[in-house]
């Protein structure tokens, strides 16, 4: 095999990306529908379908033409889509557009599971990379501590219970008044904050490697009810400290059980830079290799599907054509 496009509409980005059989990203497009979803305060479902059906052509035909390929004629080996977890209009026209083009080219496709995707992204930026590894896999949807033996073979170790990472910060900006979504702008005010204004709980402190967000959240309402005069800058920093320490706590904890050679970072809330900075220390104190992709390869994109979908054709074959969209597909079940 040599080149698989790849192509993700899970959420609100639609993303297409050529990869080649060696993990190398030859090109990578991605289309964010943000703006239309913006002054709701949070993705909506049928605009996110809509907008992934008009510019879902237009995005593959540019990955194709950045990747030096003829979009009609491309020459590609193999299609991977997204075909779950993820919003069930979205997902319909990412394997719809992915089953059109396969019949087309006639080449082979395969559905892929978006978390297994995230798990691909360290992949994509290094080469060498050290098996066992612990991954935090944190996004919008999803918050989970996941041991991976080898490229597809991974464990489940702890999951959020209630909201994810992402969900929280963005959560949080709301009702802070910030924009959508609220993760970055989070980010960006907690750098002139200070962490020590509000004294917030750091849940899940037991020996469950399970996540919690949403005391938290209820947590930091309450506090800025109360003290309504500390600075938004010094309440983005408080909460994003809690929350970063709850989980570096629990990437911690599960070292002291699992054997590995590194630990690494995926999903969108991998883009956080308290995030990364307490990981490195992390892996720094453990002296294990520390893996954090780039921002860009952090949040959606269709390059990690196109490399998890090139293991996934190899190691067990093609979809068939009568592949459903699976909105509520678990990691643990792939
Ligand atoms: O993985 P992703 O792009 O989409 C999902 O599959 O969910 O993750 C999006 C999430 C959003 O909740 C966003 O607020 C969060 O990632 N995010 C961040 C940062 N950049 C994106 N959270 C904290 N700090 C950031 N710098
Ligand atoms: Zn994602």
């Amino acid at each position: 095999m040599r080149v698989v496009l790849g192509i993700e509409t899970s959420c609100d980005e639609t993303a297409a990306a050529v990869v080649d059989e060696d993990f190398n990203v030859v090109s990578s497009v991605i289309e964010s529908s943000i703006d239309v979803h913006r002054p709701f305060g949070g993705v909506v479902p049928e605009l996110a379908g809509r907008a992934h059906v008009s510019t879902i052509g237009p995005v593959i035909a540019r990955a194709l033409h950045e990747a030096g390929l003829d979009p009609r004629c491309p020459g590609i080996d193999a299609i991977a889509v997204t075909s779950g977890p993820g919003l069930i209009g979205s997902l319909l026209v990412g394997l719809s557009a992915a089953k059109a083009l396969a019949l087309a080219w006639d080449v082979p496709f395969v559905g892929v599971n978006h978390l297994e995707g995230h798990l691909f992204a360290p992949l994509l930026e290094t080469k060498d990379l050290r098996w066992p590894l612990l991954t935090l896999l944190v996004s919008g949807g999803h918050s989970m501590i996941v041991l991976q033996r080898d490229a597809l073979g991974h464990e489940v170790l702890g999951e959020t219970i209630d909201d994810a990472a992402g969900e929280a910060y963005d959560k949080v900006a709301r009702w802070l008044g910030l924009g959508y979504p609220g993760g970055p702008e989070i980010d960006r005010l907690a750098q002139a904050g200070d962490a020590e204004a509000l004294k917030l709980p750091i849940s899940m402190l037991g020996d469950t490697l399970d996540l919690s967000f949403s005391g938290l959240k209820t947590a930091v309402v309450r506090a800025t009810e109360t003290h309504p005069d500390v600075a938004t800058n010094d309440v983005a920093a408080s909460f994003q400290r809690a929350l970063c320490e709850q989980l570096l706590r629990k990437v911690d904890q599960s070292l002291e059980s699992h054997d590995v050679k590194g630990v690494a970072l995926a999903g969108g809330v991998a883009a956080n830079s308290a995030l990364r900075e307490g990981m490195k220390d992390l892996a720094r104190r453990h002296a294990l290799a520390c893996y954090l992709p780039s921002r860009a390869m952090c949040t959606d994109n269709a390059a990690m599907i196109a490399a998890a979908g090139l293991a996934r054709m190899k190691a067990s074959g093609p979809s068939g054509f009568d592949l459903s969209a699976e909105p509520n597909w678990l990691l643990a079940q792939v």
